[in-house]
């Protein structure tokens, strides 16, 4: 039987540790490729010389050169630059817009079939870049924030009960930016809503240091923003896909209607399984959480805008 390929395009700290991680998993091969001369070489190697330590069957490869992603099965692509401290993910925009637009174009020429889970920020925009860029069908296309989002609000909340995260659920809708919604009145600790365990206060700080977990990081580190969680996060898209898990997570998925939304990516939850986004839910909302994703859109469809028009000029 084939093994599932995996390409991951961006050997930076994200990147990197996204290879590690699906290495240790052992689901599939990898190739880490970077433009940075010998970096994602180095990387590879040193992932894969720990094979025999962690006991994992999976071959990695780091290139320059994308012959050797050839007929990948999924691409994850973190290339592009990070933000500093008092920078915004949407300060990105001009610089990350021109790398996604060529990494895609190299990506649909060599793995026509793949399934593409897009990191790079501003996430939203740079996830319909790929879709406008590759043409690919809407299932293929994913972007990966949510997950993250999700991950942070229910560690906010196990902090602050002391209840395992693990027994927490707790999504993050609409757009990877400090107007993300997170759905408190569905979060719940094994059915119990948090509402019970939690006041109303209380509540509402932990949404907002969730829409602001990014920075709180960016802050911290000053030279990059954070990897571990994101990595985390790609690796259970990766594994929902490849195993075929139907597990349902939020992303950020091209609606076309869903929500009220149309011809645009935001963060909803999905089925994701063997074909990709299998299926968006529609979760019903109070008037106050549609308004909050209208909000949340309204800032997506402008930065998708300035990519497009970037874009563009590049054609
Ligand atoms: C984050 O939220 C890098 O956007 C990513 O940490």
């Amino acid at each position: 039987m084939k093994r599932t390929k995996v390409s991951v395009i961006g050997s930076g700290f994200v990147g990197s540790t996204t290879a590690n991680l699906l290495a240790e998993k052992g689901l599939c091969d990898i190739v880490l490729l970077d433009v940075i001369e010998g970096v994602p070489l180095g990387k590879a190697l040193d992932i894969q010389e720990s094979s025999s330590i962690i006991g994992f069957e999976s071959k990695v490869v780091g290139t320059n050169n994308y012959t050797d992603t050839k007929n990948s099965d999924i691409v994850v692509i973190t290339a592009g630059v990070a933000r500093k401290p008092g920078m915004s993910r949407d300060d990105l925009i001009g610089i990350n817009a021109k790398i996604m637009h060529s990494v895609v174009k190299e990506v649909k020429k060599h793995s026509p079939d793949a399934i593409l889970i897009v990191v790079s920020n501003p996430l939203d925009a740079m996830v319909y870049i790929a879709k406008k860029v590759s043409n690919f069908p809407k299932n293929k296309v994913i972007g990966m924030a949510g997950v993250l989002d999700s991950a942070r609000f229910k560690s906010f909340i196990s902090m602050e009960t002391g209840f395992a995260s693990k027994n927490i659920n707790a999504m993050v809708l609409g757009g990877h930016g400090d107007d993300m919604v997170p759905l408190s009145r569905y979060a719940n600790i094994e059915g119990v809503p948090i509402s019970e365990l939690l006041s109303d206060e209380k509540i509402k700080q932990i949404e907002l240091r969730t829409r602001k977990g990014g920075a709180e990081i960016v802050e911290l580190l000053k030279t990059g923003s954070a990897y571990f969680a994101p990595a985390a996060s790609i690796v259970l898209m990766v594994e929902s896909i490849i195993l075929d898990r139907k597990m349902i997570l939020p992303v950020a998925a091209w609606l076309e209607g869903e929500y009220g939304f149309n011809d645009m990516f935001m963060g909803v939850p999905v089925v994701l399984g063997r074909n990709g986004v299998e299926k968006i839910i529609e979760l019903t909302l109070l008037d106050s959480e549609k308004q909050a994703l209208d909000k949340t859109a309204k800032n997506v469809i402008e930065l998708s805008a300035t990519a497009e028009k970037i874009i563009k000029d590049l054609n």
